[in-house]
């Protein structure tokens, strides 16, 4: 696996793959890998005959300096890892390369970016991805590019932005990995301290009683709710939201009726955690 920090040399090895006939596959990535990259990684390597994954902390999307300062980083093991997933290049820029003196131009998607996570994190999160996920597009055009379901908004923003800006890439999301507890895997569960740890499934455990409520009927969105929240509750947890949402819009839902998704963030302390899980009650004909 090469590592290039330019996009002059990223350029040059696409034109390689290109003319070899190779179709190229990019996995963008904050660093900090854990299973649910390597996952993804390994999905572009059975696609695609050039891997690229990109490894670059973008400053626009963190709404705190201090989120942005202490997460993690480790190239030299995130570089050994993203080989053994069978990775070929490893794109790790410098921030002046993406962003050199005098950038100006931001991308962003109205609507989908608006809800959940942009409410808390602000217009300038969603505007931050939208706009480095356009700029590694444009810098690698790949022909796959893939995501994770468990940062479903953001999965579902990048479809939109791809789709509405004629970017020709196809965009995979690739099922969220969690731990044996279920706790979904995410870079910031090394933040967590002992006990926050021994807390954080209950997240899961939460959406999968939403899940079984809606196997055996359930179809009440305030019921459904008040129920997950009283499991939350019990370990000491409160959302900081939890939805049940439009999968197109994100528009919320009293009623579930075809495909739903089931939005959650809660804190731990300093560590704010994500999860999700997409419900489906099969539409009666009248
Ligand atoms: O999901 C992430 O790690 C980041 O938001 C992404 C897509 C790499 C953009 O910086």
């Amino acid at each position: 696996m090469r590592i290039v920090r330019t996009v002059a040399e990223l350029r040059a090895q696409v034109a390689t793959a290109r003319a070899e006939g190779r179709r190229v596959g990019l996995v963008p990535t904050m660093g900090a890998f854990h299973e649910g990259h390597l996952s993804l990684m390994r999905r572009a390597r059975e696609r695609c005959g050039l891997v690229i994954v990109t490894l670059f902390v973008n400053p626009t999307q963190f709404n705190e300096a201090a989120d942005l300062q202490r997460y993690p980083r480790d190239e030299a093991r995130d570089a050994r890892l993203a080989e053994g997933a069978g990775a070929d290049l490893l794109f790790a820029p410098a921030v002046e390369e993406v962003y050199p003196p005098g950038f100006a131009t931001m991308v962003e998607v109205a609507g989908v970016s608006e809800p959940l996570e942009g409410v808390v994190r602000g217009p300038a999160h969603f505007r931050g991805v939208a706009t480095v996920v356009a700029k590694l597009f444009n810098m690698a055009q790949p022909d796959d590019a893939f995501f994770g379901q468990k940062d479903a908004q953001q999965a579902l923003l990048i479809r939109r932005m791809a789709r509405d800006l004629d970017m020709p890439v196809r965009i995979e999301v690739c099922p969220t990995v969690r731990e044996a507890d279920g706790l979904a895997m995410s870079s910031r569960n090394v933040l967590l301290d002992r006990e926050a740890r021994s807390r954080a499934p209950v997240l899961y455990a939460a959406l999968r009683g939403m899940e079984a409520d809606v196997e055996h009927g359930e179809r009440d969105v305030a019921r459904l709710l008040a129920r997950a929240r009283a499991v939350l509750a019990a370990r000491g947890v409160q959302a900081e939201y939890l939805a049940v949402v439009s999968t197109d819009t994100l528009a919320p839902v009293t009623v579930v009726a075809g495909d739903a998704l089931v939005a959650l963030a809660a804190r731990f302390g300093a560590v704010r955690l994500i999860d999700n899980v997409l419900l489906h009650v099969p539409m009666v004909a009248p």
